[in-house]
C-alpha cells in the first residue's frame, strides 16, 4: 500500500458523526458489527449508530469487556458467532470504538471473518489514535503472553475524533504521549521540540497541539509501516524503549504500569545505553528524561526490580533471539540504531543507573 493511500484513511476530526456518515454514504457494505466495551459506548456509541442509520447501514453492537484480560480468541469468537447469527456476510464492515485493546481485538476480528472483511477504527485513547489505530497490526493474547495471535488487517478508514479524549483518565493521556515522544526521538526532532515548548498545552487538551501531534505521529508510523509492513527491517525502530518496557510489565505483572509508562522508563533506559556504548551524549539523556517528566511520565526503574531476572525477561522479549538482547538505541534526537546481541554487562550498568535516576 502506498503512502498516499494510507494517508488518506487517516482522518483527525473534532466531529465522530459527520466523517463517520459521510465515509459510510460513500461506501457499499450489507451489514456491520460495532465492537466496543460499554463505557465508551455509553459514551459514543449513539453518534455511531446515529450515523449508519443515517447512511442506511444496519448495525448492531457487540460489547468486550473492558480491559487487557478480554483480548482472547473466545471473545473474537463470541463476536464472530453473532455476526454469523446476524446474516453479516463478505461485504459487512467492523466498526472499532474504543481503545487499543478494542481496536485490536477489532481488527483482528475483521482479518479472519469469512477470510477477512473491511474494519474502521475509531479510536478513543491518544495511544490508539496515534499507535494501535494505525499500521495494521491487530491481534489477541493468549494465557502465556501478549499479542501472540493475531494478522496483519490494515484499516479502511481511521477516523480520530479528538473531542473524546477529553473523557480519557489522564493518566492514560500521558500513556499515549509516551508513544508520541518515542516518535520525536526515532524520527522527528521538531515534534520532539514542539513537545519541548507544548506540553502544557498538550495534557490540557488543546486541539491544535493534539492534532498537530497525531498528525505528526500518523504520518511517521504510516512512512515507516509502508517502508516495512512485515517488519523485517525498519519497523522494529518503532520498538524503540519496548524490550526494556515489556520486561518491566512482565516483572510487574501488567498491575503497577499502563504501557506507555512503562516505555517512558524504557526509553529512558535504551537511551542510557546508549551513552554507555559511546553512542550518544549525555545531553539526550537528560533531554529525554526531563520531557518524559514533564509528561508526568516516571523515568526510573523501580529499585526493588531484580536486575538479572529483568534481564532474562528481555532476553525472552519477542523482539529477541536466540536469547540475545537487539536493542533501538538513539545516537541524535531523530536518529536510531539497531544494536544486534548488546553486551549484557552494558544493560546491567544501564538498569543500575537508571534506577538510581533522579526524577
Ligand atoms: N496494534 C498495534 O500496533 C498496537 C500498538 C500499540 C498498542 N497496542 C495495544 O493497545 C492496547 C492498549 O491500548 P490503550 O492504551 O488504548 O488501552 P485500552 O484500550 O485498555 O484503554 C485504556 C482505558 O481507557 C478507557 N477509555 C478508552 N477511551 C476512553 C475515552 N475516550 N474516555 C474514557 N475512557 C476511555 C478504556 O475503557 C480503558 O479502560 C494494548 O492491548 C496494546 O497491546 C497495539
Amino acid at each position: 500500500m502506498d503512502t498516499q493511500t494510507f494517508r488518506k484513511q487517516i482522518d483527525i476530526t473534532p466531529n465522530l458523526k459527520e466523517s463517520l456518515c459521510y465515509f459510510l454514504k460513500t461506501s457499499r457494505y450489507s451489514g456491520a458489527v460495532l465492537v466496543s466495551s460499554d463505557n465508551i459506548f455509553q459514551r459514543y456509541g449513539q453518534d455511531v449508530l446515529e450515523s449508519c442509520q443515517d447512511a442506511g447501514l444496519s448495525i448492531f453492537p457487540f460489547m468486550m469487556e473492558n480491559g487487557e484480560k478480554s483480548k482472547t480468541l473466545a471473545t473474537a469468537e463470541a463476536c464472530w458467532q453473532q455476526m454469523h447469527t446476524k446474516g453479516l456476510d463478505r461485504s459487512s464492515l467492523v466498526i472499532a470504538l474504543g481503545g487499543g485493546v478494542v481496536t485490536d481485538v477489532a481488527g483482528f476480528i475483521a482479518a479472519c471473518y469469512m477470510r477477512g472483511i473491511d474494519v474502521i477504527h475509531l479510536p478513543t485513547t491518544l495511544l490508539a489514535m496515534v499507535d494501535a489505530a494505525i499500521g495494521g497490526k491487530t491481534g489477541v493474547n493468549l494465557p502465556s503472553g501478549k499479542n501472540l495471535i493475531g494478522a496483519f488487517h490494515h484499516p479502511k478508514l481511521v477516523l480520530a475524533a479528538c473531542n473524546t479524549l477529553k473523557t480519557l483518565p489522564a493518566r492514560e493521556l500521558r500513556s499515549g504521549i509516551a508513544e508520541v515522544i518515542k516518535y520525536g526521538v526515532i524520527k522527528d526532532p521538531a515534534l520532539f521540540a514542539f513537545l519541548e515548548k507544548n506540553m502544557d498545552a498538550l495534557l490540557s487538551l488543546d486541539p491544535h497541539a493534539i492534532a498537530h501531534v497525531i498528525s505528526c505521529s500518523c504520518s511517521i508510523k504510516t512512512e515507516i509501516v509502508q517502508e516495512d509492513e512485515k517488519e523485517r527491517g525498519t519497523r522494529a525502530f518503532l520498538n524503540y524503549g519496548h524490550t526494556f518496557a515489556h520486561a518491566l510489565e512482565t516483572a510487574t505483572h501488567y498491575h503497577s504500569y499502563l504501557h506507555g509508562e512503562a516505555v517512558s522508563i524504557g526509553m529512558c533506559c535504551a537511551a542510557i545505553t546508549s551513552r554507555l556504548m559511546g553512542l550518544t551524549d549525555d545531553a539526550l539523556v537528560r533531554r529525554l528524561k526531563d520531557l518524559c517528566l514533564k509528561a508526568g511520565l516516571p523515568v526510573k526503574l523501580p529499585s526493588d526490580i531484580d536486575i538479572n531476572r529483568f534481564i532474562t525477561l528481555m532476553e525472552g522479549d519477542k523482539k529477541a533471539s536466540f536469547g540475545k538482547i537487539h536493542l533501538i538505541l538513539p545516537e541524535t534526537l531523530g536518529s536510531v540504531r539497531r544494536i544486534a546481541n548488546v553486551d549484557r554487562a552494558i544493560i546491567r550498568q544501564a538498569l543500575i543507573e537508571s534506577q538510581g535516576l533522579k526524577p
